[in-house]
């Protein structure tokens, strides 16, 4: 006698479930995904103890009839593919599994009602077995009730994380759809509170989108944020893509959707890391949300059991899509870096301000004449005071070392020159004031201050002048008067001889100088005088971490970023007038110069009211 038979259609049903639902959070997303499919304006959803016994969602949308009701809960019923074309997808289901999947491995109740029809139906299903349907007293839309999830599978009861977790989970997937569906209203509630609620956003698509992007990703987001439209035959890629500055320590801010479905996808983060990696250093991540809009026949979306999976016919022109887009707005972004970093510095200066050790004491308000009163018992420091309040101006000679003093403790402190020309819209980077510390330009603007980092701005105009030559027609040379010898470890020389030709052609001309040495012979003119033995040293260890496959120009980023660090101007270097507005003037020119090769800001801008509020003018 054969041992082999057809399953029991439960036992079929509650297979096919075990890949469509996994957690709560993979049923919310089938109900949710129905409701949007049926035009829905507003979802509301419930979940009692992290969806484990209740699971509610409720919308608006075109309803079903009585017979819909029935039909909907068969295995493979679906009114989403007319013309049975699984080429042409225009809805966010297809299969007709969701419900008969949920309902059995669950207790299912379904109350619908038609627009057009004069009562409402409702249906049952509880771990597999279904009622007829009856009249339901549902005004309008359908409301889905899941209990007991998994009941009728105790198995994969077992695997669901808590509560608090499961909740968690659904809660991302709400807002991953809510993202998608700015014109439609969300709420979603446990027992005690509204974890999220999104009124149905009004204007224009982007319009709609940004707003709702604010309320899910926070203000911030949207503030730091560029945005993206690019186009590529025929394949839409628009969304809003963090300024580098603005970044994270992993990838899970990255938001992807093709044609309104969230998917996660290596195609698109590994595009992402691609258009950033010249911004972020390799722990960063970019912040930001990408929609993707194709023909539906450019796309298999029944690759993966719960959709989250998709496949592109095209998958080079969309990864270039996606690079080239995110590249030109990040370059005509230019210097733009994130208001956060201000933010960021207010909040230091503030706590670098604490009243229990006040340098000076505050203005006495309405007590006539109130004045900024030294409290130090420096004589100089009182007089450069007294100096300042005085009408006539002018620093006496000992008020103004007295300044200098404070403001650099060296006493050195490079001024201004007389001609220097005044701050204007031209100059967003505004004009140079001074540096201080050796390390750090003071700018005016037309509205405030800007604090550059000369290190790491020059050394981002040194990699990006780098990179130009590099396209245009290979790197310039200088030659040293006197080749210098750099001693080192052997399987280090031994790298770095092996790399020898590559390393020419960015203009570092060396050779093998015995067994455990390198002699340098020509260094990229851009370095101007650079620290060799710190550039040989930093460039073995990246060569060591590359395999031996690895082209240069490949990781070509990487390598010049290393010389463009040995070769920028130090801090601590003076620099006059001339030189820090020549700066300021190339950073403005020069693309994706407000962060230094590592994602770190090249400079810090504060708003004249964001000053005033700083000493309580505001
Ligand atoms: N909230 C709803 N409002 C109106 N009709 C609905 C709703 N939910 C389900 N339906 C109807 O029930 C059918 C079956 O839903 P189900 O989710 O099982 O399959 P599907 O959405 O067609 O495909 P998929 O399995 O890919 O989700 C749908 O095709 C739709 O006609
Ligand atoms: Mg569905």
């Amino acid at each position: 006698m054969s041992t082999l038979r057809r399953l029991p259609e439960t036992t079929v049903n509650r297979i096919a479930a075990g890949e469509v639902i996994e957690r709560p959070a993979s049923a919310v997303k089938e109900l949710v995904e129905n409701s949007l499919d049926a035009g829905a304006g507003r979802i509301e959803i419930v979940l009692r103890e992290g969806g484990r016994s209740l699971i509610s969602v409720d919308d608006d949308g075109h309803g079903m009839s009585a017979d819909d009701l029935s039909l909907a809960i068969e295995r493979h019923a679906t009114s989403k593919l007319p013309d049975d074309d699984l080429m042409d997808i225009r809805h966010l289901g297809f299969r007709g599994e969701a419900l008969p999947s949920i309902g059995a491995v669950a207790r299912l109740r379904i109350d619908s009602r038609r627009q057009d029809a004069d009562t409402g139906w409702a249906i049952q299903v509880d771990g597999g077995r279904l009622s007829a349907p009856e009249p339901s007293s549902r005004a309008r839309g359908t409301r889905v009730e899941v209990r007991d999830l998994f009941f009728a599978t105790p198995a994969r009861l077992k695997f669901l994380k808590t509560d608090r977790a499961e909740f968690g989970a659904t809660l991302d997937m709400i807002k991953r759809l809510a993202m998608a569906h700015p014109e439609v209203g969300f709420t979603l509630k446990d027992d005690q509170r509204t974890a999220f609620q999104a009124g149905a956003e009004q204007g224009e698509l982007l319009d709609a989108r940004a707003a709702r992007l604010a309320r899910v990703m926070g203000r911030e987001f949207v503030e730091n944020a560029l945005p993206v439209e690019a186009d590529r035959d025929g394949i839409r890629l628009t969304g809003l893509a963090g300024v580098p500055t603005y970044n994270r320590g992993n990838a899970t801010q990255q938001y992807m959707f093709v044609n309104g479905r969230p998917v996660r996808d290596k195609l698109f983060t590994g595009a992402v890391r691609g258009a950033y990696q010249d911004f972020l250093s390799g722990g960063r991540h970019a912040v930001l949300v990408l929609f993707l809009e194709v023909d539906p026949a450019f796309v298999d979306v029944n690759v993966h059991p719960a959709k989250a999976e998709v496949r592109l016919r095209e998958p080079g022109v969309v990864r270039g899509l996606i690079v080239g887009g995110l590249r030109s707005v990040l370059a005509a972004a230019g210097h733009r870096a994130s208001t956060t970093v201000a933010g960021q510095a207010l909040g230091a200066f503030r706590a670098g301000t604490q009243p229990e050790t006040p340098r000076f004491s505050m203005p006495l308000r309405g007590g006539g004449g109130g004045s900024y009163m030294p409290r130090q018992d420096s004589a100089a420091a009182r007089e450069a005071f007294a100096a300042w309040q005085s009408p006539e101006g002018g620093l006496s000679g000992v008020a103004e070392s007295a300044v200098r003093e404070f403001i650099d403790p060296s006493g050195r402190v490079e001024t201004q020159a007389a001609d220097a020309p005044a701050p204007s819209a031209d100059f967003p980077l505004g004009v140079a004031r001074g540096q201080v510390h050796g390390t750090y330009i003071v700018a005016q603007t037309m509205d405030g201050i800007v604090l550059v980092d000369q290190h790491a701005a020059h050394e981002r105009l040194v990699y990006e002048r780098m990179k130009r030559q590099l396209d245009e027609n290979g790197v310039a040379r200088q030659g040293l008067l006197l080749p210098e010898v750099v001693e080192m470890e052997e399987t280090d020389a031994d790298r770095i001889a092996a790399r020898a030709d590559e390393l020419a052609s960015l203009g570092l001309i060396l050779e093998r100088f015995g067994p455990g040495a390198i002699v340098v012979r020509e260094t990229p003119a851009l370095l101007g005088q650079c620290d060799i033995r710190g550039l040989l040293n930093d460039l073995a260890d990246e060569l060591a971490e590359f395999d031996q496959a690895t082209g240069l120009k490949d990781r070509l980023q990487d390598v010049c970023s290393t010389m463009a660090c040995h070769g920028s101007v130090r801090a601590g270097r003076r620099l006059n007038a001339e030189e820090m507005n020549a700066l300021l003037r190339e950073m403005e020119r020069t693309p994706h110069s407000g962060q230094c090769n590592h994602g770190r800001p090249t400079y810090v801008e504060l708003h004249l009211n964001d000053i005033e509020r700083l000493f309580g003018r505001r």
